[in-house]
């Protein structure tokens, strides 16, 4: 067991049908958590509940939800809280990534970015906010990248999504005062194992499909999701995980100019 604080916790996990998010779900299940899952693909996601519940999760139900379609998430919410009472930690893991020049990407693919990766996390975590304010009590942790804090190449609309969540989420944290019973944390990975990459959209909206290397060799899931459950626990504002690739965090912050030139030079695929 990581931390006792997380039994019996109502714990609603968005893009939980695979990846990062079916990892989490894994992790909390094992800490006796009430599990609420959430993705558009209800067929996967009844196979992470059930497996959740062989892990010792207290419950496990499956709720379906599109972040891109901004006017039905209220009422996902209104049947979550009918249910569940209450959420104690949303986790905004639900995302899509980018492959593509900013030259040759779509507006309507930016859009897609932001629709689903800025607007859809806010409209959901507004949406859940009101109820934690009542019970003065609640996490919400969003996952954003470390493209959240810096920008790269072939990720432009991808890194603006996740720059926005950064803007969004510090000014909410300041708003609800350092004390606050409400936490806000940011989670910026580098490189993990999952399919991310194959679900990547290209600058015409196609998916890329392909495993990219640096994702490939990417640190499991599993391994990020136990790191994560510890920092949760600690209350930590943001957290960075992943290998070497962290590094540029720190170079962007006290090396700007030297880190310019360096991701200009970098092959991220
Ligand atoms: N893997 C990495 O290297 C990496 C690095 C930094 C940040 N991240 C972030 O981690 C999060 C999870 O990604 P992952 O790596 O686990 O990738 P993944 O395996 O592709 O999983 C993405 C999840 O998001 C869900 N999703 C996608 N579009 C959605 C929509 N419109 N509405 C609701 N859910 C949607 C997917 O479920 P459905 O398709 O069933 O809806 C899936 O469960 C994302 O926010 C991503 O940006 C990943």
């Amino acid at each position: 067991m990581v931390h006792p604080s997380f039994k019996e916790k109502r714990i609603w996990i968005t893009g939980a049908s695979s990846g990062i998010g079916e990892a989490l779900a894994h992790a909390f299940a094992r800490e006796g958590a009430h599990l609420i899952l959430s993705a558009r693909n209800t067929d996967a996601l009844q196979q992470v509940a059930a497996k959740c519940l062989e892990l010792g999760a207290a419950s496990s139900e499956v709720y379906a939800l599109d972040l891109a379609q901004h006017a039905a998430i209220p009422g996902v919410v209104a049947q979550v809280l009918k249910s569940a009472g209450k959420i104690d930690i949303l986790i905004n893991n639900g995302g899509i990534s980018q492959r593509s020049l900013a030259k040759d990407t779509g507006i309507d693919v930016d859009k897609r970015l932001m629709d689903v990766n800025y607007h859809g996390t806010v409209t959901l975590s507004k949406a859940v906010l009101p109820g934690m304010l009542l019970h003065q009590l609640g996490h919400i942790v969003t996952i954003t990248s470390l493209v959240g804090k810096f920008g790269s190449p072939l990720r432009s609309s991808y890194a603006a999504s996740k720059h926005a969540l950064h803007g969004f989420f510090d000014s909410l944290r300041a708003e609800l005062g350092p004390d606050a019973p409400i936490k806000i944390m940011l989670v910026c990975p580098g490189f993990i194992r999952t399919e991310i990459s194959k679900n990547a959209l290209t600058g015409d909206g196609s998916k890329q499909g392909t495993m990219d290397n640096a994702t490939g060799q990417g640190m499991e899931p599993s391994s990020l999701a136990r790191k994560m459950l510890r920092d949760i626990a600690k209350g930590k504002n943001e957290a960075y995980y992943g290998g070497k690739e962290v590094l540029a965090v720190y170079l962007k912050r006290f090396v700007p100019g030297y880190f310019a030139r360096m991701i200009a030079k970098a092959k991220v695929t």
